[in-house]
């Protein structure tokens, strides 16, 4: 069976970008067809500046949306990345494969860093570097992931595919990003040309995954679009982001397509269907803040899950990163 790999950074709220990007795709690639292993990568949300205290809860809020959502640990590993030592010994041995210019086409530490590359961390940089020792740690060879992500796991290709070529083997295999829905590039609603993010200024630009019905409904309400309604086919949303942007969050909450949502709606205006999509929005999300919340109750039993998915992780981690030692010629004598 193939292996499916990926990751979410525990760094500020989660919001719906994250939930219809990712989450609710993990969940469905759960089941025969994949072995899944599920990461809140704490070691990748350090690359800014965390607050202790706040890393522990984020790392704890990720896990507990992920399990609110329907990721099951019978069905999948649930761990975070800094339980399992092998992402950061893989992480270093592919910063000695990956080449800088490689990482200087990188258009996320372009946009993060800004002109300002002379001060932000060093991890920042080799942030792509250690997503591709995530990935192939587990010889993972599908990864789910949103559209901003797809350079980072092609870039993990070209780093699999120049340790097999120095080192003359067939052994880091192929990686896949898994980009198929309707919203796999849910943009910021205020400004429909950004993506929708967690750091982004202002709060009405995003829905949060723990934000109530009231605020859900306000904020969509207020959400940026143009004067014409909503047209009868996709074709009709050519040049109007904002428009696309909500049809596409609809048809990912509704689990269909931009076509079938414009085929209920088309014709009619704003008015009618912001009120739609935001009761459709807290009809799916408000079941998962509520488990949500339950699960942030008890940490501690949120960290024996992840202790008991970290070992799981490191059992089929091991193995792979022993012979990644080996391939290379590291002495390792105990
Ligand atoms: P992160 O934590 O920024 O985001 C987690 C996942 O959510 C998706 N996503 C979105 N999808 C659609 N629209 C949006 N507005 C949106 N915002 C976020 C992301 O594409 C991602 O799938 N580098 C990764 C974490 C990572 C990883 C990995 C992923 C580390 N190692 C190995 C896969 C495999 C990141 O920063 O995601």
């Amino acid at each position: 069976t193939p292996r499916v790999f990926s990751g979410i950074k525990p760094s500020g709220g989660l919001t719906l970008g994250n939930y219809l990007g990712a989450i609710k795709r993990w969940v469905d690639m759960q089941g025969p067809d994949f072995e899944t292993i599920y990461c809140v990568v704490d070691l990748h949300a350090i690359t800014v500046w965390q607050d202790p205290a706040d890393l522990k809860r984020s790392t704890h809020e990720v896990a507990a949306a992920l399990l609110a959502s329907g990721i099951d640990p019978e069905k999948s590993v649930l761990f975070n990345q800094s339980q399992v030592p092998g992402h950061a010994e893989l992480g270093w041995l592919f910063n000695c494969v990956a080449r800088v210019g490689w990482m200087n086409r990188m258009t996320q530490f372009k946009d993060k860093a800004g002109k300002n590359t002379e001060k932000v961390s060093l991890g920042l940089y080799a942030y792509p570097s250690l997503m591709a020792a995530d990935i192939l740690l587990y010889h993972a060879t599908h990864v789910p992931v949103g559209e901003d992500q797809k350079q980072h796991v092609e870039l993990t290709r070209d780093i699999a595919a120049k340790f097999n070529h120095d080192y003359g083997v067939e052994f880091f295999p192929v990686t896949t990003p898994v980009i198929e829905g309707p919203a796999m590039r849910v943009m910021n609603l205020r400004d429909g040309s950004k993506k929708m993010s967690k750091s982004g200024e202002s709060d009405m630009e995003r829905i949060n995954m723990l934000d109530d019905a009231d605020t859900i409904a306000k904020k969509f309400k207020k959400a940026r679009t143009d004067p014409e309604g909503l047209p009868s086919d996709v074709a009709g949303l050519k040049d109007r982001p904002e428009a696309r942007n909500l049809v596409d969050i609809y048809a990912g909450l509704a689990d269909t397509t931009a076509e079938a949502v414009l085929g209920d709606f088309g014709g009619a205006g704003w008015g009618t269907f912001k009120p739609a999509l935001a009761e459709l929005a807290v009809e799916k999300l408000a079941p998962i803040s509520d488990e949500m919340k339950r699960l942030l109750d008890a940490p501690d039993e949120i960290d024996a899950l992840l202790a008991k998915g970290a070992e799981k992780a490191e059992a089929i981690a091991e193995p792979i990163l022993e012979r990644t030692f080996e391939i290379m010629g590291f002495v390792r004598s105990r």
